[in-house]
């Protein structure tokens, strides 16, 4: 068979693993052909792709980002783009593609498997918001780099009497912030699920220094919002999917913390660095498991699908279903924080 396989979205580390994967178990024990196309859904709409070899993917397995390229291309907001794509990949003799996304680049899947072609998703977002999958490859290594960062903010805040702020990814879910700011032991954690009121937290802060603690962490969700008429966030454009480009609420919170409890506030926004770079073995393994459950998938013909992890198991879910509706923060994991704010 001839297998197509993109990479959509924002990149995370594991895409290379997924990759590597694909092209190792497909070729060598099952004899497919696989054809990578670039930067996503750019690649099946404008024809651009480059076939795989054993040798393309030497040496690609701990590195991040991925070799393909990736976009927040979306073919359904292209003229006639879902089209396209099927021609192409119809006048390119694939049988079957591997997008390995998140909502958005699965979302795309799920239409285009609609329409006839026959897609294995492979999930990836290191916000860990998809359905149907308990965990996404990247979502390890951005918590981790998270975490340290925490660490490397305590010692300083102790050391200056500061209010930290570290503003971490989380467009519509606050995993990375609740699970890092559990990991580095934050003071309190600010998530989109659940709009903040900043009197409570400046409040919690003015509390640790009567129990003789005179700084503090603050992880704040880029997604958290504040409480209907608290305090305003401003909003940035929207890419082709309609997301607003995040990032500022950060700022926003150390600026109304400094004014309400005194204490000099520092904010460190991680941005893109928690998606770049090697990822945890954690991520690698996930990802390995991804990519060959995948072709095994192709292979057996099972299409309209998504690999999810499941408990300890790695096994197939209808692409819909990690599409409908958002993964967002277990309300159990936040009340497991809460016991350690202030
Ligand atoms: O969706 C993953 C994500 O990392 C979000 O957490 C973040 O809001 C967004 O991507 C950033 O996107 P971009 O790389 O386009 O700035």
């Amino acid at each position: 068979m001839r297998v197509g396989v993109l990479t959509g979205g924002g990149d995370a580390p594991g895409l290379n693993a997924v990759i590597r994967a694909i092209v190792r178990h497909g070729i060598d024990d099952y004899g497919h052909v696989i054809i990578g196309f670039k930067d996503g859904w750019r690649g099946p709409l404008e024809s651009d792709f480059d076939e795989l070899t054993i040798e393309s993917v030497r040496g690609i397995l701990p590195r991040g980002g991925t070799i393909l390229g990736t976009s927040r291309t979306n073919p359904y907001k292209t003229e006639d783009g879902a089209k396209r794509v099927l021609d192409n990949l119809r006048a390119h003799k694939i049988d079957a593609l591997i997008p390995i996304g998140g909502e958005d680049t699965l979302g795309a899947a799920a239409k285009l498997a609609a329409e006839g072609l026959k897609v294995v998703g492979v999930p990836k977002t290191i916000d860990n918001d998809l359905s149907g999958t308990d965990y996404t490859f990247g979502f390890d290594t951005a918590v981790q780099i998270a975490t340290e960062a925490i660490d490397r903010l305590h010692t300083t805040a102790e050391s200056h009497h500061r209010v930290m702020v570290v503003e971490v990814m989380g467009r519509h879910a606050g995993w990375i912030a609740t699970y890092a700011g559990l990991a580095g032991g934050a003071d309190f954690i600010l998530v989109p699920e659940r709009p903040f009121d900043i009197d409570e937290v400046a409040s919690r802060i003015r509390k640790r220094t009567s129990r003789g603690r005179y700084f503090s962490i603050v992880v704040v969700a880029e997604g958290a919002e504040p409480a209907e008429g608290t305090i305003v966030v401003q909003q940035g454009e929207e890419d082709s999917f309609g997301h607003v480009r995040l990032g500022g609420v950060g700022n926003l919170v150390a600026q109304e913390l400094e004014a309400r409890t005194g204490y000099e506030t520092r904010v460190t926004a991680l941005g893109h660095v928690q998606r770049g770079g090697t990822p945890t073995a954690f991520d690698r393994v996930l990802a390995t498991r991804f990519g060959v459950a995948a072709i095994d998938a192709v292979d057996r013909g099972e299409f309209g699908v998504m690999v999810a992890l499941r408990g300890l198991d790695v096994v197939n879910v209808p692409i819909e279903e990690a599409t409908a509706e958002l993964k967002t923060l277990d309300p159990k994991l936040y009340e497991v924080a809460e016991v350690f704010f202030g």
